[in-house]
């Protein structure tokens, strides 16, 4: 191969094929460097030695596809290459084959700037033989190995679950597949395995895993895709624990394969704990926490100051990024958008200077470095804690809305200033397992309760209570249906969500609750999941498990922006494939024998 030719191999006959990288003519002597997945060879054409091959080498451009037969020779010092590990020999090429030509591509694997997606994406297999795209693959491949070989080791099996079935309810739009045999029926195509998994625990597979597609028709951003790739896993009679240390196992043999090492065992924090101390249900812990910096101020600072005394002051540290000019502070409020009568203070000098105890007793309590930016973010006096945000069990919604501005401008700071001061280092992955999530959340526009993870999840034993008086009122915001917690985990690294799980609910009677809860008549329950809820009926296990996003560990272990650039023909924000063309309009047959016909729909 094109990357295995060392200086000991000088002397040997060697075959090497490949595309043509780049092609250097000196007149009497040409250069061409090889390459093929495994790397560069430098091949050389000598017009002195073979004017034949020399004369054929004058041929060649880019991407054109050759085989070179020749001898491995040792390079003078001089033109030694260090840069790439076949950089100390060459080939010298005593028969050259064209094995095709190529058209000249709109840009080469070789090009150092990246030219736009657009032309990336409709030309992938010029893009994908690009040495980044190579390695986001062999990444990908390999991550994907070793969670297979850890889980079988386990003694899970791998079962494949049909990709023509029913809907699944997992918050997003199904796509659907038109039935010829039966028009006007669906397949969806599965948000997840769900359940399938769950119906696979009952058939007694105890421990089940898949590397598995999934489909949701919802708004795309760097990290979704409609169509990606979960490491989906379910076993019987687990405790939460169980699953994370699966979990963990089969994370740290991945981190391995890709060449690192990872911490073990996770932190772990309560959902209520995560929403006081980020204000986000998956931190970065890369970054400091939050500090409620309300005691620091004497009652009469925060009437000067019209912060509202009855909610938390937030101190946000931002390591390293120091004072602001004036123009940066300005930069700041933009990006602070208000969940509900929260203000930012982003000149703390200022306070600093007119309440200087105050300040120094922040400094101390976030532990404040001299070069730490501190902003605050506190309820407004005038506006009062009026806010749209869910009711929830621990924090009331108006220290929700605080929580979650703060959080978003936690984020937006430190997405601002990580390059120019360096927030972030290569490798430092810090995982975090999120627990006790709350069951339900109110959808203000429905104007009803929804599952926050899914309604499979089993509600905390405790709260069992909470969920028999709640079902009696369940079109109320204020039902006792916010503070029933979830037996459901997400295990969270840098701040990404990569996967989510649960104990599920195993008895019929349970499941039946969940689905009144949600506002489903017991008909439109039995219509939608009969064949689950019967299934449950017939000596269903406790069990419980996960589904972690495989596109998104990889994203994070390549460094990558974006799914796309670990997902070899992804789509685009709009859910278009450009290479390919898809979606497309289909014939007037094929529509006829489906029994469809097309009307423009209004967006
Ligand atoms: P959930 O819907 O949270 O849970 O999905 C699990 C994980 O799948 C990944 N993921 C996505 N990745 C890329 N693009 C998307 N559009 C996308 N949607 C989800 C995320 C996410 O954390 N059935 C449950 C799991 C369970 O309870 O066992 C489920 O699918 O990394």
């Amino acid at each position: 191969m094109c990357g295995e030719l060392r200086a000991s191999d000088a002397g040997k006959k060697a075959i090497l094929m490949g595309w043509v990288n780049r092609r250097r003519d000196l007149g009497s002597i040409i250069f061409i460097h090889l390459r093929d997945r495994t790397g560069i060879t430098q091949i050389v054409f000598n017009r002195e030695v073979n004017p034949e091959m020399h004369a054929k080498a004058e041929t060649l451009r880019n991407e054109y596809v050759i085989a070179a037969i020749g001898r491995v020779k040792l390079r003078d010092a001089d033109t030694v290459n260090p840069s790439i590990p076949t950089g100390e020999v060459e080939l010298v090429v005593d028969e050259l084959r064209i094995l095709n030509e190529s058209k000249l591509p709109p840009f080469l694997p070789s090009d150092t700037a990246l030219t736009n997606e657009e032309t990336r994406l409709k030309y992938r297999y010029i893009d994908l033989r690009r040495d980044a795209m190579q390695f986001n693959i062999e990444t990908r491949h390999k991550v994907a190995k070793a969670i297979r070989d850890y889980l079988s080791a386990q003694g899970f099996f791998e079962i494949e679950t049909p990709f023509m079935t029913r809907s699944t309810p997992e918050g997003a739009r199904d796509y659907l597949v038109p039935s010829r045999v039966q028009p006007g029926a669906f397949y969806a195509l599965p948000q997840s395995p769900q359940m399938f998994k769950q119906i696979l625990m009952i058939s007694g597979f105890d421990k089940y895993f898949q590397i598995v597609r999934c489909f949701r028709d919802e708004d795309l951003r760097a990290d979704r895709q409609p169509e990606f790739t979960q490491i989906d896993l379910e076993m019987t009679y687990p405790q939460p624990e169980s699953v994370w240390e699966v979990v963990e196992g089969f994370l740290d043999a991945a981190f391995k394969a890709a060449g690192y090492e990872i911490q073990r065992p996770f932190p772990r924090m309560d959902y209520d704990e995560a929403i006081r101390l980020y204000g986000i249900d998956k931190p970065d812990l890369r970054l400091p926490a939050f500090s409620d910096v309300r005691d620091c101020f004497p009652a009469e600072n925060l009437q000067e100051l019209a912060i509202n005394p009855n909610l938390p002051v937030i101190a946000i540290r931002t390591p390293k990024v120091g004072e602001l000019s004036r123009k940066e502070r300005d930069d700041i409020k933009p990006m602070f958008h208000s969940k509900g009568g929260a203000r930012v203070y982003e000149d703390f000098k200022r306070i600093g200077n007119k309440f200087p105890e105050a300040a120094a007793a922040i400094a101390k309590k976030t532990g404040a470095q001299p070069d730490d930016l501190i902003v605050l973010v506190a309820g407004s006096a005038q506006a009062g804690p009026q806010t749209a945000m869910p009711a929830h069990r621990k924090v009331t919604p108006a220290e929700l809305a605080i929580y979650a501005s703060a959080g978003l401008l936690r984020l937006a700071l430190a997405q601002k200033y990580a390059e120019r001061h360096k927030l972030f280092q290569r490798g430092d992955f810090r995982f975090l397992w999120v627990t006790n999530f709350p069951m339900f959340e109110w959808d203000e526009s429905e104007r009803q309760w929804m599952a926050a993870h899914h309604p499979f999840t089993s509600p905390h034993e405790e709260d069992m209570g909470l969920l028999e008086q709640g079902v009696e009122s369940v079109n109320d915001p204020q039902s006792t249906l916010s503070a029933v917690r979830a037996l459901a985990y997400d295990v969270v690294l840098n701040g990404t969500e990569l996967g989510s799980g649960s104990i599920r609910i195993h008895r019929q009677d349970i499941q039946s609750k969940i689905f009144r809860a949600l506002g489903m008549t017991e008909a439109e329950a039995k219509s939608r999941f009969g064949f689950f809820l019967e299934a449950l009926e017939y000596g269903t296990p406790p069990h419980g498990g996960i589904a972690l996003g495989l596109d998104r560990i990889v994203m994070i272990l390549a460094g990558a922006e974006s799914l796309r650039e670990v997902i070899p023909f992804p789509k685009t924000a709009r859910a278009v494939d450009l290479m390919v063309d898809a979606p497309t309009p289909v014939s007037e047959t094929q529509l006829r024998e489906l029994g469809i016909q097309v009307k423009p729909v209004k967006q």
